[in-house]
């Protein structure tokens, strides 16, 4: 397995990633949606439609959407999975402050509950949801083995675990595009819109450093998982993973 480089948001302090990823996402909470939209041109719903609709022969019943920041999966897989129960759970205040505003607003909070927690440390107990997805959460985890396990954990046996994460794409120009993309035009956009000009430059650098495809699953059976798939979409922009336990 490839070993990976850590990145923080903020290198200049002595503060955990923990701390750093905290304090980002709570800065840049009122502007997270609307910058998803615009940067992915809303192809982020595409993605998220498509990852949700894999779970569906499964009729999951008890969901965990583990790092749901504003809520957008919980929301999405309330609709097309019509679950008995949501949880969806973050380390940001900020994020979910902006997630239960929407949750009530579609008058969904019977199905869905925002609680506050930390992934690598989950409240929960052994086997208690069937289904667990995490979209473009545990890229951002400062210990990406010990929050994976955590989520076996809380998944009960047979249970499906999906994960959304971003991918390198390695075709030509596909891979030269995405990179000027992403290096250059998101940060600039990302910093005159969200005020922190550090958050979507984090966004490049944690993208290239983290495990993708192979190396992935590699770790999802490390820490627990088996059957492991995966599904590229958008020429390898973003990766839908599924795992059982
Ligand atoms: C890029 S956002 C993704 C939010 C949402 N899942 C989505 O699809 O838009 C990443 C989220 O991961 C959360 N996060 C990072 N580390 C976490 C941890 N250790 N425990 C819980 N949430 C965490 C952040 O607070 C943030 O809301």
């Amino acid at each position: 397995m490839a070993e990976y480089k850590k990145v923080t948001p903020y290198d200049s302090t002595q503060e955990s990633k923990k701390k750093q990823v905290t304090s980002m996402f709570n800065k840049i909470a009122p502007f997270y949606d609307f910058l998803n939209r615009l940067l992915t041109l809303r192809i982020d719903v595409l993605w998220r439609k498509k990852a949700i609709k894999l779970l569906r022969k499964n009729s999951p019943k008890n969901i965990l959407d583990i790092a749901t920041g504003t809520a957008d999966m919980s929301i999405m897989a309330a609709k097309i999975l019509s679950p008995d129960s949501i949880i969806g759970m973050d380390i940001s205040s900020e994020m979910l402050r902006v997630g239960q505003a929407k949750v009530d607003k579609k008058s969904l909070s019977d199905i869905i509950s925002l609680e506050i927690g930390d992934s690598e440390n989950l409240k929960y107990s052994d086997g208690q949801f069937d289904t667990i997805m995490a979209a473009f959460g545990v890229r951002n985890f400062e210990n990406l083995e010990a929050g994976l396990s955590e989520m076996n954990r809380v998944l009960s046996t047979g249970g499906t675990c999906l994960i959304l994460e971003f991918s390198k794409p390695s075709v030509f120009p596909l891979k030269q595009l995405f990179n000027i993309y992403f290096k250059y035009i998101l940060p600039v956009i990302g910093k005159l819109t969200s005020k922190d000009p550090k958050a979507y430059e984090y966004l490049y650098e944690s993208v290239q450093v983290f495990p993708d495809y192979d190396n992935f699953t590699s770790i999802l059976k490390k820490t627990g998982f088996k059957d492991t798939s995966y599904k590229s979409l958008s020429f390898g922009i973003c990766t839908i993973y599924l795992a059982k336990k």
